[in-house]
């Protein structure tokens, strides 16, 4: 069986300019082993149909901007080789439940702004240097955030969340898997700053366990194992502010000394 050889490819089209309404345009595009569907569209709009829109940039599974949906996955067009699709028709789409604003680019400001809202980067509460000059850290301490730090904020877990389909508001699974990332920090002490955007009525509550962002993930980010740990520490904190009234009578019914 070869690998080579002509794949039809199937593209959502939509051009605001032109027409308000979405159609999709047939393209053939010849591949070899390792062919891409991002050499496929690279191909057609040097070649076939130059007005045809996309977002790229490094090939290579690292910037997260070549997001689409591919035969009805949300996937990275620069991972997806042409020949698994062997004699099949290749449909290609914008990513869900994002606005689109031409073709296969979508508007990202939804996810940019929840991104920012969760603080991804290290926050201390005071900026005094460490006496050795860097934040030593054990291999322990890495490895309970090392997996939530490889997002490269692709929106494919978006795309394939259907409670984020439903509900905009959801702050949803990469957004939450970062601010996890930070929160298992050693070097972090942001947690505070944190909880009340994770734990809000938009937040982690809202997921319903599909699995699906952490299924798509291309860099293996177990997102929904984020959120449900989110769920553990909110609990956790939670029980905590129960308990300390109780302390406080423990220390009225108990004076000084009583057991
Ligand atoms: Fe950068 Fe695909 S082009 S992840």
């Amino acid at each position: 069986m070869t690998d080579t050889g002509t794949a039809t490819l199937k593209v959502a089209r939509y051009r605001p300019e032109k027409s308000t309404k979405p159609y999709y345009q047939e393209y053939k595009a010849a591949y070899r082993k390792d062919t891409v569907v991002l050499d496929a569209l690279n191909q057609i709009k040097a070649e076939v149909d130059g007005t045809l829109a996309y977002r790229w940039s490094c090939r290579m599974g690292v910037c997260g901007s070549c997001g689409a949906n591919i035969n009805g996955t949300p996937r990275l067009t620069c991972a997806t080789f042409l020949h698994e699709f062997k004699g099949r028709t290749i449909t290609v789409e914008p990513l869900a439940h994002f606005p689109i604003i031409k073709d296969l680019v979508v508007n990202m400001d939804d996810f940019m702004e929840k991104l920012v809202r969760i603080k991804p980067w290290i926050i201390r509460d005071k900026e005094a240097p460490p006496e050795e000059g860097e934040y030593k850290q054990t291999s322990e301490q890495v490895d309970k955030y090392s997996q939530f730090s490889s997002c490269i904020n692709c929106m494919l877990c978006y795309s394939a969340c259907p409670v984020y389909g439903l509900n905009e508001e959801f702050l949803g699974p990469a957004a939450t898997a970062l601010a996890y990332r930070y929160i298992m920090d050693s070097r972090d002490q942001g947690k505070q700053a944190r909880f009340p955007i994770i734990h809000e009525l938009e937040g982690v509550w809202e997921c319903t366990l599909v699995g699906e962002c952490s299924v798509v993930c291309p860099k293996g980010v177990d997102p929904m194992l984020a959120i449900q740990k989110t769920k553990i520490l909110g609990a956790t904190e939670a029980g905590k502010s129960l308990v300390k009234p109780i302390s406080g009578l423990r220390a009225i019914l108990l004076p000084q000394g009583g057991s």
